[in-house]
């Protein structure tokens, strides 16, 4: 690990892996100590310093060699709000992804080369989002996300293009992931269903993810690990978005790091929840949590369960040490394709996982090895009789996606789709 993947660093672009990011201004093209949404006459100067050096950079770029062209744009490209409105059609309605906390997720398009905005089906499609004035989540998880993953470069971690604040907005560029987030695919009524060789994909894809972060030489700790935030791209290849909760390791030998504690219920460590201890092995308990619901189909809390079963982790843990317990709580739309004895390690893989001693917690590498070594076993498909057919199951599933309201939750996000759209997680801040 601590590879830097993608491309070869330009002038404003430090790739830090193995050496992380130490603060967002070391980012992209944005001045030192530039906060959005309060420009000063000197933050203001800066800003039209970093235009023109975008547009220095562009320049130069033309006179590139292709390749270097290509090399030279991958650094994070400061947006201004014009151009994004224009790759957007001004963030017309139609063309939303999705809403979070942070605020919409917006389809556009621009030129894959200089990312300039694009008509409908040319160049490449990106996903902007964009603040909502009215989120609590604004100006902290924007830098954050611009300090993370402006410099960082996985085939697990999605990647970052750009971003702009102006007129108090804060706005950031995506690559664009076709299939959108495995929370859609999981909890969607009418997704299609995903296949066991799939669901182990995207967990292998994941844990990658994470273990990269974490085996940086200043580790990470990502903080939101939830099926929200694991996108999808057209082949079904996983990668991490969202870092506005992500933190810099313990530095100094230290074990944790103390922190306000933020994050998604259902998949927060319990150290986490009761001391605002952070540590790495924290994002192990929410993988683990996310891997239950793989395997399950069902979600890390949902109230429309009978009420001993709203916590996934509560009411599944037990059943995950017991083959006949296990099949039981097995998603149905998977039922007749897993091997068992398969299955059997991943449920003893999520219990390692959810120890309550984060010690016994394996390490994300471990993690990652484990599911390949899953995925790799081979058993010939049974005829199950819990299959989709099996009435109970089946029906409390469907009972569970009907009765959703989007009124009982805190919203932390949507997965916005008009009629269809989904009441994801409680967040809590
Ligand atoms: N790069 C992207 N490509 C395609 N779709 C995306 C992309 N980023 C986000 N989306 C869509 O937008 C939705 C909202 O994403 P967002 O990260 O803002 O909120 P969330 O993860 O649902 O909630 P939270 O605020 O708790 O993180 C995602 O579920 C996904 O459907
Ligand atoms: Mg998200």
């Amino acid at each position: 690990m601590g590879n830097c993947w993608g491309t070869t660093p330009v002038t404003n672009h430090n790739c830090p892996a193995p050496t992380k990011p130490s603060a967002p201004e070391t980012t992209g093209n944005r001045g030192k100590g530039n906060r959005p949404g309060s420009r000063s006459s000197s933050q203001r100067k800066q800003k039209e310093d970093d235009k023109t050096r975008t547009r220095m950079e562009k320049d130069e770029t033309a006179m590139a060699p292709p390749s270097e062209q290509i090399r030279a744009i991958s650094a994070p490209k400061l947006f201004t709000l014009a151009e994004l409105k224009s790759a957007t059609r001004n963030f017309k309605p139609h063309t939303v992804l999705g809403e979070g906390g942070f605020g919409r997720v917006f389809k556009g398009w621009v030129d894959e080369k200089t990312y300039a905005p694009a008509k409908v089906g040319v160049g490449m499609a990106v996903a902007v989002k964009k603040s909502n004035p009215e989120s609590s989540q604004g100006l902290e998880e924007w830098q954050s996300e611009v300090k993370f993953l402006g410099e960082l470069h996985h085939p697990n971690l999605v990647r970052l293009l750009g971003y702009c604040w102006e007129e108090e907005q804060f706005l950031l560029v995506y690559e664009y992931m076709q299939k959108g987030s495995l929370e859609k695919h999981l909890f969607r009524k009418g997704a299609e269903p995903l296949s066991w060789e799939t669901r182990l994909k995207i967990a292998i894809g994941a844990a990658k993810g994470l273990a990269f972060l974490h085996t940086a030489e200043k580790s990470i700790i990502y903080r939101d690990f939830k099926t929200s935030n694991i996108l999808l791209d057209g082949a079904y290849n996983a990668k991490l978005s969202d870092f506005g909760l992500a933190k810099l390791g313990p530095l100094n030998g230290d074990s944790h790091v103390t922190t306000r504690i933020v994050g998604t219920y259902g998949y927060a460590a319990p150290e986490y929840l009761a001391t605002g201890h952070l540590y790495v092995k924290s994002d192990v308990y929410g993988f683990g949590v996310v891997l239950l619901e793989l395997l399950t189909g069902l979600k890390a809390l949902d109230t429309n369960r009978p009420s001993r079963q709203h916590n996934l982790v509560e009411f599944a843990k037990p059943s995950l040490s017991d083959k006949r317990k296990l099949k039981k709580i097995m998603d149905p739309r998977i039922a007749e394709q897993y091997p068992l004895e398969a299955a059997m390690e991943a449920a003893e893989l999520i219990l390692r996982c959810l120890e309550s001693d984060l010690k016994n917690r394996p390490s994300m590498e471990e993690v990652s090895e484990t599911l390949i070594k899953i995925k790799d076993m081979k058993e010939k498909p049974r005829k199950s009789k819990s299959s989709c057919s099996n009435g109970s199951y089946a029906k409390r599933q469907e009972e569970s996606f009907r009765h959703h309201s989007p009124f009982q939750y805190r919203h932390g996000g949507t997965g916005y789709s008009g009629t269809n759209s989904l009441p994801s997680v409680y967040r809590f801040m």
